[in-house]
């Protein structure tokens, strides 16, 4: 077979190739086998120079014919063959904007920060302004000036946290004073009272220390709020309907309260307040420890005392005031067993409230 013929079988074969090629790397290997360095069209134009003159030309042309045919079908078929990989590429990779969209939890209020607002809005509903005071607090506003005798044992070291004070100098109005992590937020009642002359109608929320071991029932940081009223005429009935009036906006207006006589230091006279147990409606329960009460705050009357130290007139004012735990109220409001599991930070837990 003479060489025309061979070039024209292989531009047959080639273009067959060409269109056999399903994608763009077997186009490529196509190329590779017809028109590359040791491609069959290179291996027959190394026989033309064993041609006659005669024959040379005739056979040049009719092989860049080949050449030229097949580099045609090889381009047409890269741009119809791109074009359908473009498209399968489009359709992996569309989006499908109707699915629904995978939602995040929103962040949410602490509980323990909800409780307190829960219990800050109930007094402001009451005419009552919110009052703040620091953590890191002098001995003197945490107990001195809260008539806490000087060997009263709520100021040992192993009860309340103490740090040095740097400044060792005497404080204006005070004297020497040790500093302490406040034990609970009434000093803020004496700061509030040092600044501003009765009438007095606060509610004081904050974070308290005490060198306590956690357990189930006690944190070493916690919540309270703090209550004070000072005006005139104000009496034990007051104090009464006041607190009676909480409990019920806060627990529900079926839950009863009653007044137990106690001792504080800053109060006379003191009581602890219970308000009835909302699991057996105080018929007695597990949740009470059968007594059908739950004890959630300290209260009484201000002790004259007190007033000495910040200058009212006993004479002419008295004042009621209260404390309580806000970590101890949301337990009780929501059956939590364990105080620790408020500042756990498990969300499997938080993310119930
Ligand atoms: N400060 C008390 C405590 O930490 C709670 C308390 C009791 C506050 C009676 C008061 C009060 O204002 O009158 O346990």
């Amino acid at each position: 077979m003479g060489i025309i013929e061979d070039l024209e079988a292989l531009r047959a074969e080639g273009l067959a190739a060409v269109g056999a090629a399903g994608d763009l790397p077997a186009l490529g290997a196509a190329r590779v086998a017809y028109l590359g360095k040791k491609g069959s069209l290179t291996g027959i134009l190394r026989g033309l120079g064993a041609l006659s003159a005669e024959e040379r030309p005739a056979a040049g042309q009719a092989s860049n014919a080949v050449r030229v045919a097949l580099e045609e079908a090889i381009a047409a078929r890269e741009t119809a063959l791109s074009a359908v990989e473009l498209d399968r590429k489009v359709a992996a990779e569309a989006v499908d904007v109707t699915l629904p969209g995978r939602r995040r939890a929103p962040g949410h209020c602490h509980l323990i920060d909800r409780i307190t607002d829960e219990i800050v809005e109930i007094f402001l509903g009451l005419g009552y302004r919110v009052a703040e005071g620091p953590e890191v607090e002098l001995d003197y506003y945490n107990f001195t000036a809260l008539n806490h005798a000087p060997e009263h044992p709520a100021r040992a070291a192993t009860d309340t946290f103490y740090a040095r004070d740097l400044s060792g100098e005497a404080y204006e109005g005070i004297g020497l004073s040790d500093v302490l992590l406040r034990t609970h937020t009434s000093p803020v009642q004496v700061r509030h009272l040092e600044k501003c002359p009765p009438p007095v109608y606060i509610i004081a929320p904050g974070r308290v220390y005490r060198r306590d071991i956690a357990d189930p029932s006690h944190l070493p940081q916690f919540h309270q709020v703090e209550g004070l009223v000072v005006d005139e005429g104000i009496t034990f009935g007051d104090l009464k309907g006041t607190l009676d009036h909480f409990c019920k906006a806060m627990f529900g207006e079926e839950r009863r309260t009653r007044f137990r006589p106690h001792y504080f230091p800053f109060t006379e006279p003191s009581a602890e307040v219970d308000v009835s147990c909302g699991i057996c409606g105080g018929a007695g329960c597990r949740f009470c420890k059968n007594s059908g009460w739950l004890e959630i705050l300290g209260c009484g009357m201000v002790d004259p005392n007190v007033f000495g130290y910040v200058d009212i007139d006993t004479e002419r004012y008295t004042g009621f005031a209260f404390g309580m735990g806000v970590e101890r109220i949301a337990a009780l409001k929501y059956g939590v067993p364990d105080l620790r599991m408020l500042v756990e930070g498990d969300m499997r837990f938080l993310r119930q409230f």
